[in-house]
């Protein structure tokens, strides 16, 4: 196909999700559906890909991209490779679309048009709905589907041999029109130069008020033209997300498709529901992720690896055969065979080579903790490099931030530091040391040296007694 433009619309207010964020970043699996609306077109076509945005614009141009490259801020700009189309008063679908209609190309192309709330289209529905179309023998098509409940959705309006007339909004219908199933997905493709036509003979009168896109296919009709409708194989995909009810279950049914990919690929999920995989994770075949389980934004957890239960994985990579129980790690990378947790925390900036153990309670950030390392129970390490086969007792803090600034330590290669000593950062601690346990290191120990700071013991008779 040549000359394919995607608009994707996505200014209303939302009012029905009762909510100060706009609909359009309303997130289905930790992602705005707009992003997921955004992608799907990115894949399935050729062309430009347009976003109509009016309420709360500025807050979603920031999330969809950081570039800001707009060309003419009070008309149109280009974000991150998608071109940005304002409408300022929300006057209805049809009036959305001619608020891109400088962006749509040339008279003989095709216009696509999504809904930002209609999130979980996938590529391959979309794809195919896109080639019919391009067979050339309507001036445009829509995707239709049979609902349980139509409820909300305009209906499809067939006549007695089952051809398309037109589509009727749930306002605007008669009882008995209401209690048609087939409705209307909102996704369509137009010839441009037919769009162009009928979006200026919009009018508003209709129980909205509203200038509505669904009326464009009655008008082709009445000018002699011929609509395809594509009834889709899974209604599911078509839902349009209005509600925080709807928002759920849009989760979910994503949830549901990501898991099942993941699942027949080999990856282990026990009680799935509970868990929520982002889409831009990454999970082995051969891992296992317990209940319980978010793996969030673009994490790669390794095959063999054991998450959860319960256990939060953020932006990082978790390495082949390494078990994470109960804890929470983000922006870190967590090498082969390490063993973390239960009720570890690991923030973000630190690496952990193979073999470590990260145990209870113990908290890690921004730091390097080198092969074969425990840091076993109870300890706070931050801004800290940890040489090969350390070992750190129980209540072990590295004192990092002096009120003012964060400062770093090192610690050498197969040093001991004894449970309950505090490293008061910056020091510098060599290999083969041995610390005693409850110490305060505030100088560098060379290589191999032995340093013992606390008092002295008193024993005298224990006069509290009663
Ligand atoms: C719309 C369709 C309906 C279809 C349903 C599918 C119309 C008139 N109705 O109804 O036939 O069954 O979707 O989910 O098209 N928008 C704008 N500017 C506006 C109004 C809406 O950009 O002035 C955007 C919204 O942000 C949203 C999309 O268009 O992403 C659909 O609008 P919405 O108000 O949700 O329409 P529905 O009532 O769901
Ligand atoms: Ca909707």
């Amino acid at each position: 196909m040549t000359n394919l433009t995607t608009v994707i619309l996505a200014a209303g207010l939302g009012k029905r999700m009762k909510s100060d964020l706009p609909k359009a970043l309303q997130k289905v699996s930790g992602r705005p559906m707009i992003k997921h609306v955004i992608d799907l077109a990115k894949k399935v076509h050729r062309g430009r890909v347009v976003c109509v945005l009016g309420h709360g614009r500025e807050q979603i141009i920031e999330e969809i991209g950081a570039e800001n490259i707009i060309k003419n801020p009070e008309i149109t700009g280009m974000h991150r490779g998608v071109y940005i189309a304002v409408q300022e008063q929300q006057l209805g679908t049809g009036h959305a679309a001619r608020c891109a209609e400088d962006l749509f190309g040339s008279d003989d192309g095709d216009v696509v048009i999504l809904f930002g709330d209609t999130p979980l289209i996938t590529e391959s529905t979309l794809e195919s709905f896109v080639s019919v179309h391009d067979m050339g023998f309507h001036q445009a098509s829509l995707i239709s589907f049979i609902a349980d409940d139509p409820s909300g959705f305009g209906r499809i309006i067939r006549d007695e041999k089952g051809r398309f007339v037109k589509i009727v909004e749930e306002k605007d219908a008669s009882p008995k029109e209401r209690q048609i199933k087939e409705v209307n997905s909102g996704v369509g493709i137009f010839k441009t130069g037919t769009l162009k036509k009928m979006l200026a003979e919009l009018d508003s009168d209709n129980a909205q008020n509203e200038y509505m896109l669904t009326d464009v296919f009655e008008k082709v009709i009445a000018a002699g033209g011929t609509i395809g409708v594509h009834t889709a194989k899974d209604p599911s995909e078509m839902m349009g997300v209005n509600d925080k009810y709807a928002l759920q279950t849009a989760e979910e049914i994503h949830q549901k498709r990501i898991k099942k990919d993941l699942m027949e690929a080999g990856v282990t999920f026990r009680l799935p529901e509970t868990t929520m995989v982002d889409p831009s994770a990454r999970i082995k075949p051969g891992a296992v992720i317990e209940q319980g389980c978010r793996i969030m934004g673009y994490t790669t957890i390794e095959s063999d690896a054991e998450i959860g239960p319960n256990s939060e994985i953020i932006d990082s990579t978790i390495g082949p055969r390494t078990v994470v129980r109960q804890s929470v790690i983000e922006s870190s990378y967590i090498d082969e065979d390490c063993n973390i947790g239960p009720f570890a925390y690991i923030r973000p900036g630190s690496n952990v080579d193979d073999g470590c153990r990260i145990g209870n309670f113990v908290e890690v950030k921004n730091s390097q903790i080198s092969t074969g390392t425990k840091i076993s129970h109870l300890s706070y390490i931050g801004d800290a490099d940890l040489g090969e086969n350390v070992n750190i007792g129980a209540g072990t803090v590295v004192v990092n931030y002096d009120g003012k600034q964060k400062h770093k330590s090192s610690i050498g290669s197969k040093t001991f530091v004894g449970c309950n000593s505090s490293i008061v950062s910056p020091v510098n601690i060599g290999e083969g040391c041995f610390i005693a346990a409850g110490s305060t290191i505030t100088e560098d120990m060379d290589d191999n040296m032995f340093a013992k700071s606390r008092t002295a013991q008193q024993t005298v008779p224990n006069k509290f007694k009663e």
